[in-house]
Formats: C-alpha cells, sequence, structure tokens
C-alpha cells in the first residue's frame, strides 16, 4: 500500500504585473467577488495541501495583509528580488524543508482555473509518478507564452519561451499555462542546476522540464479541456476580458440551477453570491460580495446589491443595497438606498427615494416615499408618510426613534430623535417631534394656520396670482356659497385663527 501523497501548493505571485500600471500588485486586481490571487487559492484549496506557500514580492505588505484576511493558513515567502519563476519557486522550497511528495506550482494570474482541472493535473502526474507534469493548452494565440516542444513521438523534450524560441517553436500553439506538479525532491534537486542563460537574464522554472528530461527522468504534459481556464492576466484589457468570461461562466451555472436572467450580458454576479430557484434577474443587475438571493425573488432592472440577504419573493427594483436585509415577499424601489443594517422585515415596503440605515422596518410596515429612515424602529404595519424624516443626529451623537406596531405618520414629518410614537397613534402631516406620542395618542406640533384675506391683491398686484384671485372674488360674488364647516380635520390644529 503506497501512502497517500503529501502535498505543497505554491502560488508565484511576486511580480509587479507592470503592464497593469498600477499601485496595487497585479494579483490584488478583484474579479467579480475575489482577487486574482483569492480565485487560484480558491481553485487551489480543494486539493488538501498540507502546506501552501505564496511567493511575495512587489507589494509584499498588501498581498500578506490579504492573505491574512483570505488564507490564513498560507505561508507568505518574501522573493525581495524577482530573478525569475525558478528562483521564486526555489525560494518557495527553502520555506518548506521538510517537505516531500507533489508541489503543485501556479501562476498567481490564473484566475479562471478551476479546482477539477488543477486536480485532474495532480492525480495524472501522481498516477504517472512522474518527475514534473505540465498543464498544456492549445490555444488561438500564443503570443508571449512558453511553448510546449514535443519530439517526433510526441513527448515533452522542453518548454520554450517565444523570447529565446526559434521562428518554428513561435509558430506552435501548444502552450505552458504556467501550472504544474512536481515531484518535490527531483524539484528541489533541478532548480540546484538552473541557469540564466536566457533573453531575460532569469531562472526559468520551465527550463526544469528540459533539465528532467536530458537527465531521463519521466515527465509528462496534462492537456487543458478547455484553454479559458489557462489565460492569464497581463494588463487591463486582459482583465477586462476575463471578466466578461467569468461573468458568463457564473450566470451560465446559475441559469442552469433555475434562476431566471433576462440579460446575461449585463449580469454580474461575484463567484460569492448565492442565488435561489425561479428567481428573476433584470437587466443590469449586480449582486457583490456576500449577497444572498432568494427563490422567487425579483431583482432589477438596474439594482446593485452588495452583501444583501433578499428573501424570497421579495422585489428589489433600481436600487442600490449595502450590508441591508430584505425580508420575504418585501418591496424595495424604485430608487430606494439601502444602507447597512437596514432591515425589512416580511413584505415591508420601501418605496421611491426612501434611504433606510441601520434601522428595522417591520412586517408589512411602510415607507412609500421620499423619507430617510435611520436608527429607527418601526413597527408592524406602521405607516410613514411621504417625505418623513427620522432626525436622528444632534451633530454630536445618534439616536433612536421607535415608532409602535400599526403606527400611522402623516406626511412631511421629522421624528427628532430621541422619540417613540406609542402603537396605534397618529402624528399630524407637517410636525416635528420631539416628544413622545402615547399609544393610540394623536401628536401634532403644527403652528395653526392663519388666512390673511385679500394679501395677494395688497402686495402682488398685477400678478399671475392676482388676476385670478380677482376672477375668483368675481365669481363668488355671483354665487352665494358659504364656507364649509370646520371638519374634525381642522379641529386638530387647534382652532382656526385668522387675522
Ligand atoms: C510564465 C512562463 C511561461 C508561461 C506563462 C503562463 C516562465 C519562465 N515562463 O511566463 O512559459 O507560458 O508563465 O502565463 O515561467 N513571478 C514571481 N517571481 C519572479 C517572476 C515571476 O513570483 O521572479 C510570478 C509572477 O508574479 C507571476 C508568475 O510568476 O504570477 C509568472 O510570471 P510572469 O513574469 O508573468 O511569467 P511569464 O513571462 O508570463
Ligand atoms: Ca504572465
Amino acid at each position: 500500500m503506497s501512502q497517500p501523497h503529501r502535498r505543497t501548493v505554491v502560488v508565484l505571485a511576486a511580480g509587479e504585473g507592470k503592464r497593469m500600471k498600477s499601485a496595487l500588485p497585479k494579483v490584488l486586481h478583484p474579479l467579480l467577488g475575489r482577487t486574482l490571487l483569492g480565485h487560484v487559492l480558491a481553485a487551489a484549496g480543494p486539493l488538501g495541501a498540507d502546506r501552501t506557500v505564496v511567493v511575495v514580492g512587489h507589494g509584499a505588505e498588501q498581498v500578506r495583509a490579504h492573505l491574512a484576511e483570505i488564507a490564513p493558513d498560507a505561508t507568505g515567502v518574501l522573493q525581495a528580488e524577482q530573478l525569475g519563476t525558478g528562483h521564486a519557486v526555489r525560494i518557495a522550497l527553502d520555506a518548506v524543508p521538510e517537505s516531500t511528495g507533489t508541489v503543485v506550482v501556479i501562476n498567481g494570474d490564473v484566475p479562471l482555473l478551476r479546482t477539477g482541472t488543477v486536480d485532474a493535473l495532480v492525480t495524472a502526474h501522481e498516477g504517472e509518478g512522474a518527475a514534473a507534469t505540465v498543464l498544456a493548452a492549445e490555444v488561438p494565440d500564443p503570443t508571449g507564452l512558453g511553448r510546449i516542444v514535443r519530439d517526433a513521438a510526441g513527448r515533452l523534450e522542453q518548454i520554450v519561451e517565444e523570447r529565446d524560441a526559434t521562428p518554428a517553436q513561435r509558430a506552435l500553439r501548444e502552450i505552458n499555462a504556467g501550472i504544474y506538479a512536481f515531484d518535490l525532491a527531483r524539484l528541489r534537486a533541478a532548480l540546484g542546476k538552473l541557469s540564466t542563460d536566457n533573453d531575460q537574464g532569469e531562472e526559468y522554472l520551465t527550463d526544469v522540464f528540459g533539465l528532467l528530461v536530458s537527465a531521463g527522468e519521466p515527465v509528462g504534459v496534462h492537456v487543458a479541456a478547455d484553454h479559458v481556464e489557462t489565460l492569464g492576466c497581463n494588463d487591463r484589457v486582459e482583465l477586462a476580458g476575463l471578466r466578461r468570461l467569468l461573468r458568463d461562466r457564473v450566470n451560465e451555472a446559475w441559469m442552469r440551477t433555475g434562476v431566471t436572467i433576462l440579460d446575461p450580458a449585463t449580469t454580474w454576479i461575484d463567484v460569492t453570491v448565492t442565488v435561489g430557484r425561479d428567481a428573476v434577474l433584470d437587466q443590469n443587475t449586480q449582486l457583490r460580495g456576500a449577497t444572498v438571493v432568494g427563490a422567487e425573488a425579483v431583482v432589477g432592472p438596474d439594482v446593485t446589491l452588495i452583501d444583501t440577504v433578499v428573501g424570497p419573493a421579495a422585489t428589489v427594483l433600481r436600487s442600490h443595497a449595502t450590508g441591508a436585509e430584505v425580508g420575504p415577499g418585501a418591496s424595495v424601489g424604485p430608487y430606494a438606498y439601502l444602507r447597512p443594517a437596514a432591515r425589512l422585515a416580511e413584505k415591508a415596503k420601501v418605496g421611491t427615494f426612501v434611504e433606510v440605515k441601520n434601522s428595522d422596518v417591520g412586517p408589512g410596515a411602510k415607507v412609500p416615499h421620499l423619507s430617510y429612515v435611520g436608527d429607527a424602529t418601526i413597527g408592524a404595519r406602521a405607516n410613514i408618510g411621504a417625505a418623513t424624516i427620522f432626525v436622528n443626529y444632534d451633530g454630536v451623537n445618534k439616536h433612536r426613534t421607535v415608532v409602535g406596531d400599526g403606527a400611522f405618520v402623516g406626511c412631511d414629518t421629522n421624528l427628532i430623535a430621541p422619540v417613540e410614537v406609542g402603537a396605534g397613534a397618529y402624528v399630524a402631516a407637517g410636525s416635528a417631534l420631539s416628544q413622545d406620542v402615547p399609544p393610540g395618542a394623536l401628536g401634532v406640533t403644527r403652528a395653526p394656520q392663519r388666512n390673511i384675506e385679500g394679501w395677494v391683491l395688497r402686495n402682488r398686484p398685477g400678478t399671475v396670482s392676482a388676476r385670478a384671485a380677482e376672477q375668483a372674488r368675481a365669481a363668488g360674488e355671483d354665487a352665494s356659497g358659504g364656507s364649509p364647516s370646520a371638519s374634525e380635520g381642522e379641529a386638530i390644529h387647534g382652532g382656526a385663527e385668522t387675522v
């Protein structure tokens, strides 16, 4: 019985990525929910390696900080000077002197690589007892890549960098993907023999293959079924191309699980997102981070959700949300802005031009129009009238507002926190409330209305309004209508007073 192979993963991430023209190290550029490096580590994760070593160099501190966040078990090893991929692997292996078995080396800039492909590479390599196996791919345009050079019998002879290749070798379209499996002991020995006798004066990892072949060691080539997985990223144009390819891959996977995506070309779903069955994603929808969309929810068009949970059968239309929760059957938008800890319970409604932050909107409660809800608790089935502002900030501190179940807040109200509107209470439109309203009471803070008769004719003569007022007065003198009797509604204004 052979021992299971011990495995070490080495990710090469020390390069600058000059052509990115960026202050950010290349491997930290984001791509649909992970960095380039994050994608590579995610693909390698299921291989069950005992050790993962990431070679860092350019922007080492930033890359290490990122590693601490996404892969705390990985070891960052510094390659102070970028003297080539062979040099980088040598430094990585120096950090794991006790390791044996298989080492999987992956360039840090191949984010579309799938676990299944690297797993197949490693399985073939270990099954054949090879000293080294390279992942190769037939590509339409091999420009800039290392070529797989085979002998007449089809066996790997060497890997040649384009800049060192003969014209005949350059014509080859089978390329080195920059992903390899090695027998660690034999790799270690071969790395000691690398020269820098090439166009760049670097130690090339790829030269290990020629050395092993010369020494009569068995080496293999594993051809990727889908060359797209091997695409690297050298500049931002390529990054945008990879983003489109990954978008299509992600969208296709969700459609196959029963999600309707009306316009896959404008729907961008991070690889970290979850979408439920029979959800409908309309045009121009972006789902990012830890976002979860429940079954039968309808999201879009024109929606961005970041780290937001949307419950089953909820609706989100032309809105932006970050760190929010939208309950089952709730409705958001059009044009709502949900900020962190905006929590909408089942069947709540947050409508047009409404901003909600750090607030609970109760089951079936409604905030339909033009409001700001900050640091509030709104009870079940309460109704918040248009243009209500939860005045949560006194310039120094934030305070909470509580609106009880079934309360009714009239339009254009300021609820000046801390303040509480009791269950079933009413607040008269236009109030600026700074004292609690007991349950079932009506709170009103408006000044009594005054009507100053004849003001327009005296102060705005000759205007459109004055002419209309003249006509209305003439018409009124013809008719004999009296003014309607005071309604109950007027009584709450504290009695009509005219001056
Ligand atoms: C490399 C391969 C090439 C292959 C291509 C696939 C070599 C010599 N060539 O070329 O055959 O077709 O990848 O994309 O390996 N890195 C370090 N330290 C260094 C140099 C590089 O960590 O000193 C890292 C880079 O950050 C990058 C990876 O190694 O993630 C590959 O380096 P890069 O310079 O991009 O190699 P290529 O020229 O693309
Ligand atoms: Ca490269």
